[in-house]
């Protein structure tokens, strides 16, 4: 039943495009999963520790998001509408979205996918202030359609063909490899000050926006302190932009905050964007604005045809009921720092790891090759994945040249499989080091 693992292999080479990318060296096949649980195409069990790129956040398959789909596909609910016409689901997940929103954030836009919701931000932004310059970060990662691309701090993300104008990057908030050379004893957030000095040097002195995430997923989960953000707030609206916080990693309660980290910063976030986690696996982004942005719109036309399907809205909306019912945004915080203790008490033993950091169950560690020079153990962190692997943890992995383990596995993780994961990377550092002394 279905193609075999060379197979695919074979066609995506041949098919797909150019620049597609898979996971370890014998890629892996996923058929099933259940919780926090995912099973390749001979049964083996995986405990999912990146859940496709953090989008598991209640757990695979949760019966209730099951159910629903079940009950909608037997009562023949109607598959597609657009928002043409009226459907209760979309307005029923809006309503339970704007409570969690930040104070004065009341619209909601519904896209598929976090490129889209950053997409519909930035032209909000520049419709709203009549400018059209955008500030990223080094390092962040906003999505893959073209106004988002272009806002990517990343070499590796760039392509030759991508309009480069309209946007200009500021130094990343990266604490350990501080760009200014600083240590937090000894910080005056020069990162926060350099955005007001990019706005002054590298722009005509009015922006449209500011966007930056508040945990850099791609980036390799760096997480700069909430000082950071509630200054740079200022300067933004200081210069007439529009502050936009990227939660598509951040959102749906990973953090173990709020069930939006802008909530728990305390800032004045003019839009939030929103994606995987929110669907749990559904196909599903937001764009969240307050009304004076919205109305900067109103006399033109925005459509999305799949934006607020059925089916997705009602997936997130009961992933949203789960979290707040089931705790997942405390579980979050608590597994979060049972894993981020676990993982500083294994840089007893293992040189590999120089930093431990992250928010929640959004978090993960660098590996360098020497803590005092910081340099990169990029293929240390490939052989640490397939290791994990082999022992049944998947991984993520992140960061400019590839060195950062990254964790997000369902919010739902306990203990116990905490527990395996700090057991197989410890037993798979300790294999590591002995091939590499061999
Ligand atoms: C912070 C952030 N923003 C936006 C995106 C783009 O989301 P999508 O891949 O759903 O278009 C991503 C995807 O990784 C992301 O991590």
């Amino acid at each position: 039943m279905g193609m075999t693992t060379q197979e695919i292999l074979e066609f995506r080479k041949k098919h797909f495009l150019s620049t597609s990318v898979y996971y370890y060296k014998n890629p892996l096949h996923l058929v099933r999963a259940k919780g926090e649980y995912v099973y390749d195409v001979d049964g083996k069990e995986y405990l999912d520790c990146i859940g496709g790129i953090v989008c598991i956040s209640a757990g695979h398959n949760h019966p209730r998001i099951k159910e629903q789909i079940l009950k909608m596909l037997q009562e023949d609910e109607i598959q597609h509408t657009s928002l043409l016409y009226f459907n209760s689901h979309p307005v029923e997940l809006a309503q339970e979205l704007l409570k969690e929103a930040p104070a004065g954030i009341d619209r909601v836009f519904f896209t598929n996918s976090g490129s889209e919701a950053n997409e519909l931000a930035f032209l909000a932004a520049r419709q709203a202030t009549g400018e059209t310059i955008v500030i990223n970060l080094r390092h962040s990662y906003h999505g893959g359609t073209s106004a988002a691309l272009a806002q990517c701090g990343h070499g590796t993300w760039k392509f030759r063909a991508q309009p480069s104008a309209l946007n200009v990057s500021a130094m990343e908030p990266y604490c350990y490899r501080c760009p200014f050379g600083k240590k937090p004893e000894s910080c005056s957030l020069e990162c926060a000050k350099n955005v007001e000095t990019t706005i002054q040097t590298a722009t005509h002195g009015k922006i449209a926006a500011f966007i930056a995430e508040p945990v850099m997923g791609v980036g390799g989960f760096i997480s700069p302190p909430k000082e950071y953000f509630q200054e740079v707030v200022k300067i933004v609206h200081r210069y007439g932009g529009k502050y936009i916080s990227d939660e598509v990693q951040t959102g749906a309660g990973r953090t173990g905050e709020s069930f939006l980290f802008t909530k728990a910063l305390g800032i004045e976030a003019d839009m939030v964007t929103m994606a995987k986690g929110l669907g749990n696996g559904a196909a599903i982004g937001a764009t969240l604005m307050k009304t004076e942005t919205s109305d900067s719109m109103a006399g033109k036309l925005f459509f999305n045809t799949f934006g607020s399907d059925p089916y997705q809205t009602m997936q997130a909306k009961v992933t949203l009921q789960i979290i707040r019912e089931e705790k997942l945004i405390e579980n979050s915080k608590k597994m979060g720092n049972y894993l981020l203790d676990g993982f500083k008490n294994l840089m007893k033993s293992h040189a590999l790891i120089g930093d431990v950091r992250g928010r929640g169950l959004l978090m993960g560690f660098e590996l360098v090759k020497d803590r005092e020079t910081k340099e990169y153990a990029t293929s240390e962190a490939v052989a640490l994945m397939e290791k994990c692997r082999e022992k049944g943890v998947l991984l993520g992995k992140g960061g400019l040249f590839g060195n950062v383990i990254r964790i997000a596995p369902p919010l739902t993780i306990d203990q116990k499989n905490c527990d395996r994961v700090l057991k197989a990377v410890d037993e798979s550092l300790i294999e590591i080091k002995k091939q590499s002394l061999s």
